[in-house]
C-alpha cells in the first residue's frame, strides 16, 4: 500500500516529523519534508535516502506553501498523506510574581500562529492535490493527520500557549473532517503526551524519569518518535478512523 503513496511531513527535519519520515520511507512511500530553510531538512533527506525530498518552507507563509504545492504537483502529480508536525513550544507563567513580569504576548502569538495557523495554512493550500487522486473503492482520496498535545485537555502551569494551540488543533478536527468529507479526505489528530524529541531534550534526566514515573500510567517512560510514527501509519491504514483525536501518552495523568 505504502509504495504508491506520496506523503508530505511538515516539521519533518526533527522529532515526531522526522520519525514519521523515517518510517514512511522504510515502508516505500515517497516523502517530502517541509521544514524551515534553517532546519536540518537537507541533511536529513540526504541521510535517509533517495525517496525523500526536502522543500524548505515556512508553514505560516502563503507564498512558501503555494510553491511547495506547485513543486509536489509538478513532481508527483498528487498527494495522499499530509502529516502536520511543524510546531514550536513555549513554557512561561502567565504572570511571574517573583520577577513582576507578565508573559510576553509574542510568545503566545508565535505558538498559535505556527502550530494552528501553520497547520491550517498547509491544509488549505495542499487540499487541491488530494482532490486530483482517483478515489479508492470506499470513495477515499487521502488522509490529513495533525498534531495536538495532551495539554489540550490537561494542561499544567506555564502551558497556556501550548494548551491553547493544542486545544485549537483538536477542535478543528471535526469541522475539517466535515469540510473534506465529500472529497473523501479523512482528518485525524494525534494528541501526544511526552515524546522524546529535540523540543524537550533540555529537560534534565532526573526530571524526565520522574515525569515518566509519576505522570505516565504505564509504561513509565517517555514515548519515542517511532511510536508516534507507528500511530500515523495505523491511521493511514485504517480507513474507518476519521474526525477524531487519538491520545498517545501511555495513559498520562498530569498532577504536578
Ligand atoms: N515531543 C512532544 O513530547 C510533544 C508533545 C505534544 C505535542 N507535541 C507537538 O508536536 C509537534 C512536533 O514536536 P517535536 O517534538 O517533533 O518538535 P521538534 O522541535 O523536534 O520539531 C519541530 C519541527 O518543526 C519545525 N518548524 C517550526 N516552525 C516551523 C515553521 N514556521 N515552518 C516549518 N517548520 C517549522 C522545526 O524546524 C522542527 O524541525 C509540535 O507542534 C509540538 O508542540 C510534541
Amino acid at each position: 500500500m505504502f509504495k504508491n503513496l506520496v506523503t508530505l511531513v511538515t516539521g519533518g527535519a526533527s522529532g515526531l516529523g522526522r520519525a514519521t519520515v523515517n518510517r514512511f520511507v522504510k515502508k516505500g512511500s515517497q516523502v517530502i519534508i517541509c521544514d524551515l530553510p534553517t532546519s536540518k531538512g537537507e541533511q536529513v533527506a540526504k541521510e535517509i535516502g533517495e525517496n525523500v525530498q526536502f522543500i524548505p518552507a515556512d508553514v505560516m507563509s502563503e507564498r512558501d506553501i503555494e510553491n511547495l504545492a506547485d513543486e509536489i504537483s509538478k513532481k508527483y502529480g498528487k498527494l495522499d498523506v499530509l502529516v502536520n508536525c511543524a510546531g514550536v513550544s513555549d513554557a512561561h507563567l502567565t504572570y511571574n510574581f517573583n520577577l513582576d513580569l507578565p508573559k510576553m504576548l509574542k510568545d503566545f502569538e508565535d505558538v498559535l500562529m505556527t502550530n494552528v495557523g501553520g497547520t491550517i495554512n498547509v491544509i488549505r493550500l495542499t487540499a487541491q492535490l488530494f482532490a486530483n487522486n482517483q478515489p479508492d473503492e470506499g470513495g477515499l482520496r487521502g488522509v490529513i493527520i495533525n498534531t495536538s498535545g495532551v495539554e489540550a485537555f490537561n494542561g499544567i502551569m506555564g502551558q497556556t500557549s501550548i494548551a491553547a494551540a493544542s486545544g485549537a488543533i483538536h477542535s478543528m478536527t471535526k469541522p475539517l473532517a466535515e469540510d473534506f468529507a465529500r472529497t473523501g479526505i479523512r482528518v485525524v489528530t494525534i494528541s501526544p503526551g511526552f515524546i522524546r524529541s529535540p523540543m524537550n531534550n533540555y529537560f534534565p534526566k532526573h526530571l524526565e524519569e520522574s515525569l515518566g514515573l509519576y505522570c505516565v500510567t504505564v509504561p513509565n517512560r517517555y514515548g519515542n518518535g517511532d511510536e508516534f510514527a507507528h500511530l500515523v501509519q495505523s491511521i493511514v491504514q485504517n480507513p474507518y478512523i476519521n474526525g477524531t483525536t487519538i491520545e498517545l501518552s501511555g495513559g498520562m495523568r498530569m498532577s504536578l
